[in-house]
Parts: C-alpha cells; sequence; structure tokens
C-alpha cells in the first residue's frame, strides 16, 4: 500500500518535470523564433521594447584595406571596451595582413570575438553601377544589418559607452534638429521596416550626388512622412561636425555621447597627422582624450607589440649598419637569428627579443648591449644569448655549463700587500618567483625590498636605508664613499630598468660598514663585503657567512647550465667580482692591462665600470663570471693580483 503511493507520487512528479521542460523548450524556442522572425507593423520606437531585440554584434566595413590604420584600431577597440559586444565583425572585400600590429593587438585583446568576414564589395545597385566606394560601402550596410542585425558603426566613429538602451528598438539612428540622418551609427533589428524602405530607394539611385542616397532620401523621403519607423537619437551618436570640440579643444561634455564620429576622412579636418600614434598626443584636444582612455584599458604587455614596432625600425637601422657599434650584440646578431626570435615570447612575463636588445639599441657604445627581463628569457632567446655569453666569459666553443657552486677552502685566500688601498667582492642575487628588473612592476619592487629588508634586519646588526627617504648630502656621501650606486644608469633605462626608480631601492649599511647589500639597483640584490686594505680573506670570509644566512632564509634563481641568474648576462654564473685599488710604483697603466688580461683580470677606473683612472688609482678585478667556481674567481685575483705586484717591485 504504502510502496503504491510512492510509486504514484513519483510519477506524479516525473510527469510534472516533464511538462515543464517541454513548457520551457518551446517557449524558449518561441520567443527565440520572435526575435529572429519579429513583425514590426505597429511596434512603438519611442518606447521601445522591454527585451533587447537586436543582437549585440558590432560590425565595421573596410573596403580595400589590407591593414588596420591608428584610427580604425582606436575606433575598434573603443568599441570592444566601451560597448562590449559578444563578438565584432570586420566586413572586408580583400585579405587582411593578420601580422599587422594594430591587428595584432586587437586580437590579444578580443580573441575569438573578433571575426573578420569576407564582404565582395557591392558593384551595382538595381543594375545601377555604383559610382564610389563609399556609396558601395553605404549600401553594403544596409546589406549587413539585414542580414545580421546588430550595430554598425563607421570606422572612424568612437564608442564613448555601451549603446545597450539603443539595443531596445527596432532601430535606432543619429538624425539631429534640422539636418539628415547620419549613417556612421545604426542600430538596427535585421527585419526593421526603414532598412527595407531605404534599400529599396536606391531604385533611384543619384551616383553623382554624394549624400543623396545616404542621407538625404531615407530622411525626406522615408523618415519625414514616418518617423516612428526609427528611434530617433539628436545629439548622443555625435554624427554632427564635432571637428572644433574634437581637434581644437578639450570638450569636456563628450561624455555625455555614446559614440562620436571622428571625420577622420573628412574635409573639415585640415591636418591628418593628429591622427597617427606618433602625433596624436601632441594635439592636447579631446581626441588624444580619447586615444588616451581606450589605450590605458589595454595591458602593457599586449600594447607592448606598438613599441615594439617602433623598436623594429632601430632594429633594423642597426642590423644595416646604418646604426654604428663594437657591442656583443652588433657581432652576434644576425637578421636569421631576429626573424626566429622575432616572434618568441615568454609564458612567465611576456617577454619579447625587442625587451632584451633594447638598452644596445639605445645605447650604440654599449659594450655588450643585452639585458635579459626574466630568468626563462635565457632560454627562449638561447640563440642570441648564448653566443653573446660564451664570447664575453671567453668560453670555449663546447662550453658544457657553470661548475656546481662551491666556495671552497676560505683559509687558503691570504691577504695583500701594502700598495693595495681597498678591496671589495660583490655577488648578485635574483629572488626566485619575481621577474628581472626590467619587468618588475611597482608593487613588485616594493614586496622585494620588504621581503629582503625583514630577514636583514632579523639576521644581522645594521640599518636599512631606503632611497626615497633618503637626504640628498646622506646619499652623495655614501656614493662618494664608495658604498652606493649613483643615479640609475643609462644602459640600465635603455634596458627598462629604471621604472619607479627610487621605489623600492635601497642599501643596507652593517654597523661596522663592511658588509653592503643594495636592493633594486641592477639586480635585485647585490650583497657586498669590503674593506681598506688588502686582507682579502677577511673579506671573502665575511662574505661566504653572510651568503650562508641569506641563502637560508632567500630562494634564488639558479639555472643548472647557467649558475646563478641576474639581468645582465656578464654576471651570469657566479656573479662574483673581487675588486682590488690599487696604485703601482713602476708599471705603466697599459703595461698593467696587459698582464692583467694574460692573468684572466680585468682593469677599471677608479670610479669603476664606466670610468677613467684617477691619480694612478686602478681598479683590478676577475673578467669572467662564468665558467669557474666562486673560488676559483677569488683565487684568480688574489694569485693574478700577487703576481702583477710582484711584477711591480721588481721594477724598482
Ligand atoms: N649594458 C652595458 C653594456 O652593454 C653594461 C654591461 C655590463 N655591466 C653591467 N653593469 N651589467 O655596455
Amino acid at each position: 500500500m504504502r510502496k503504491n503511493r510512492f510509486a504514484a507520487l513519483l510519477l506524479l512528479i516525473s510527469a510534472l518535470l516533464i511538462i515543464y521542460l517541454v513548457k520551457l523548450e518551446t517557449s524558449y524556442l518561441s520567443s527565440s523564433r520572435t526575435l529572429a522572425n519579429y513583425d514590426f507593423s505597429g511596434f512603438n520606437n519611442t518606447v521601445g521594447s522591454r527585451k533587447l531585440l537586436v543582437p549585440n554584434i558590432i560590425h565595421f566595413i573596410i573596403f580595400d584595406k589590407t591593414d588596420v590604420d591608428f584610427v580604425m584600431f582606436v575606433c575598434m577597440l573603443s568599441a570592444w571596451l566601451n560597448h562590449r559586444p559578444s563578438h565584432m565583425m570586420l566586413h572586408t572585400n580583400v585579405k587582411m595582413e593578420e601580422k599587422s600590429k594594430y591587428l595584432t593587438v586587437l586580437r590579444s585583446v578580443m580573441g575569438d570575438g573578433l571575426v573578420i568576414q569576407h564582404l565582395p564589395q557591392p558593384s551595382h545597385v538595381f543594375g545601377v553601377k555604383l559610382a564610389i566606394v563609399h556609396h558601395a560601402a553605404d549600401v553594403a550596410r544596409l546589406q549587413v544589418l539585414s542580414k545580421y542585425g546588430g550595430i554598425y558603426l563607421d570606422w572612424d566613429v568612437f564608442v564613448v559607452k555601451s549603446l545597450n538602451s539603443f539595443r531596445h528598438y527596432e532601430c535606432a539612428i543619429g538624425w539631429p534638429e534640422g539636418a539628415y540622418t547620419g549613417n556612421q551609427v545604426i542600430v538596427a533589428h535585421k527585419n526593421a521596416r526603414f532598412l527595407k524602405l531605404w534599400l529599396q530607394s536606391y531604385r533611384d539611385y543619384h551616383p553623382s550626388e554624394w549624400y543623396y542616397n545616404g542621407g538625404e532620401v531615407p530622411t525626406k523621403q522615408i523618415l519625414v512622412p514616418r518617423p516612428g519607423l526609427v528611434h530617433r537619437v539628436y545629439t548622443e551618436f555625435g554624427v554632427e561636425a564635432l571637428d572644433k570640440e574634437l581637434y581644437q579643444q578639450n570638450w569636456q561634455d563628450y561624455s555625455k555621447r555614446y559614440t562620436i564620429h571622428l571625420l577622420a576622412s573628412h574635409k573639415y579636418l585640415h591636418d591628418k597627422a593628429v591622427l597617427t600614434e606618433e602625433e596624436y598626443n601632441k594635439c592636447n584636444c579631446t581626441f588624444a582624450t580619447l586615444v588616451n582612455s581606450v589605450i590605458s584599458q589595454v595591458a602593457d604587455e599586449q600594447l607592448s607589440v606598438l613599441n615594439n614596432a617602433a623598436l623594429e625600425d632601430k632594429l633594423t637601422k642597426y642590423l644595416n649598419n646604418q646604426i654604428q657599434s663594437n657591442s656583443l650584440l652588433k657581432k652576434h646578431l644576425t637578421p636569421e637569428i631576429f626573424a626566429d626570435l622575432k616572434h618568441q615570447m615568454t609564458s612567465s612575463f611576456h617577454s619579447t627579443i625587442f625587451d632584451v636588445v633594447k638598452t644596445g639599441l639605445s645605447n650604440p657604445d654599449s659594450s655588450v648591449g643585452v639585458l635579459v627581463p626574466d630568468t626563462e628569457s635565457y632560454h627562449t632567446f638561447k640563440s642570441l644569448l648564448l653566443p653573446i655569453i660564451k664570447d664575453y666569459h671567453h668560453l670555449p666553443e663546447d662550453f658544457v655549463g657553470q661548475p656546481n657552486h662551491t666556495w671552497g677552502n676560505v683559509n687558503t685566500i691570504g691577504k695583500f700587500g701594502s700598495e693595495v688601498i681597498s678591496t671589495r667582492i660583490r655577488i648578485a642575487r635574483s629572488i626566485e618567483g619575481y621577474p628581472l628588473n626590467s619587468k618588475m612592476t611597482k608593487q613588485n619592487l616594493i614586496d622585494l625590498e620588504q621581503t629582503v629588508r625583514s630577514v636583514l634586519e632579523q639576521n644581522f646588526a645594521g640599518t636599512y636605508h631606503s632611497l626615497p627617504e633618503m637626504t640628498e648630502e646622506f646619499r652623495k656621501d655614501l656614493v662618494d664613499r664608495h658604498f652606493m650606486f649613483e643615479d640609475c644608469d643609462r644602459f640600465n633605462k635603455g634596458g627598462g630598468g629604471c621604472q619607479h626608480w627610487p621605489t623600492g631601492r635601497g642599501i643596507y649599511i652593517s654597523n661596522d660598514e663592511k658588509f653592503l647589500v643594495w636592493i633594486n639597483e641592477e639586480d635585485h640584490l647585490r650583497i657586498i663585503s669590503m674593506d681598506k686594505g688588502g686582507d682579502l680573506f677577511a673579506i671573502y670570509k665575511r662574505l661566504v657567512e653572510s651568503m650562508n644566512i641569506l641563502e637560508s632564509h632567500l630562494k634564488f634563481a639558479h639555472d643548472p647550465y647557467y649558475g646563478f641568474l641576474t639581468f645582465c648576462p656578464t654576471n651570469i654564473g657566479t656573479t662574483l667580482r673581487a675588486s682590488v685599488h690599487l696604485k703601482f710604483n713602476n708599471l705603466k697603466q697599459s703595461e698593467v692591462k696587459n698582464e692583467a688580461k694574460q692573468l684572466g683580470l680585468q682593469v677599471r677606473g677608479t670610479h669603476g665600470e664606466h670610468s677613467d683612472v684617477k691619480g694612478g688609482i686602478m681598479d683590478i678585478s676577475n673578467a669572467r663570471r662564468l665558467g669557474l667556481t666562486e673560488y676559483e674567481a677569488i683565487n684568480q685575483v688574489y694569485t693574478g693580483v700577487n703576481k702583477i705586484l710582484d711584477l711591480d717591485r721588481q721594477g724598482k
């Protein structure tokens, strides 16, 4: 009995569910059928429908152009970002250059939302030849809207805000007081009566009149007698001539419009240079405001394609010897390597070959000319970087990789004689999980500074000095005492490494002033052990002990082949540079340089890299950082400098 009742209940519930589902399905079908086959007789275009009648598709038509220009690019972006259609159709009669820079950016922003659709250019209308391409486009937009419905926009119509409120009508069109309708912006259902009548009116086509069929006929013959066929938009579509407001003023009221016709191919606009990527910002006018308002909505990595196009011009000049350079970049970059790397991008931080070479392009006097934006780039751009690295570090062709990291037996390192004025060892480190210098965001810089600072403050006795908080006298004093870096240098800057300077930069100084850590200068970390005189042993020992502490708190970027990774490939491997400042009694600078070279050492000026020798004080250090262990690098300096000192003494 109970069982039966339960079965009956189950049956009833199932039956109700089936009825409900069938109803749901048919109501869905019928509503979509009514939407698609809408019959608009008697439709009220003043009130509109509560439903969204017009599909959320934006249509652009471009005839005879294989590329998207700057204005089209900006307008399409504005339509996508400010209106947010479900997709955007670009109807064209020719094959578009998909690799073009603007189309590449549009693709990366819109993905599959951008549909490039072949549309033959109409040649005739009702048997009469269409006189000009503009008339063909006038007809084509009516055909496209009759086929799909949606929002038609001229390629120079900027969309200020969402047009959704106009999708509740059969058709909405800009029709200012006392003027003809503007066919630059048409929002229409595909069955809109006005579209059919307008197309029919082309039976009376006037080839010699510019705006007869495009504006005069639809206004005078169709809409004046039957204004209810459309939802009249007086000013909000910005179809009137707004040339002064756009190009000669900073017009605040643009935000009241939904769309604005930019008049890009119009007689009103005398100076067309303003319509380019290079010049638009110079006008300080509404047009520049509009452009910046959309560009600022696009992520930097997507826009990098634009900057890259300018860099590519420069690179071509560089490869063609129109820019002279003796850098390793110039020596190793061939057109083939460039062609191969041009379309590569790292997945971690979206870095390109342009990020790598831009320091060399903006500083033709570079000796190296590359900086590496993220650790992945060392592999992605290997065909360029490895030859440069081998050349710089004097590595054999068959170099198998950096030997294991080892500080060696510290006790075998001794002291220099009294000729040595001061000694310094520095190490560079990158922290895993962050990009390298040029790709660090402001927040990355701040976060990294905070992390390292707290490790230092908890484990060492000293003080952290943040660069933005430092007084100018204090900063100068640190620079003069060779404690701190100077301003961000032009090589670093050219590589994109001075962003948000001085944010996140600073120096940690131990109480005895012998242990320093730079944060976010060229590298995430530069760790320095230094002292007056020549006690290399004590200085090395302090460095090793400090590194052991840091290593137990921070995870450093390390690669099995390249060793420790840094922003500049000259520092990878050990990252270690041990240098002594000293004055010779007998040897001349050129003799010292010759000797040093044979011993794997390098001579720099008194104030380090890119400086001159002053008062006979030279800076001697290991030339290579890669292809030898930390211990070997130190030992090279220890034995090498001693050898040169002996020669100098013998010369007495
Ligand atoms: N980028 C500079 C050049 O190519 C410097 C290279 C080595 N120095 C450095 N601070 N990373 O000449």
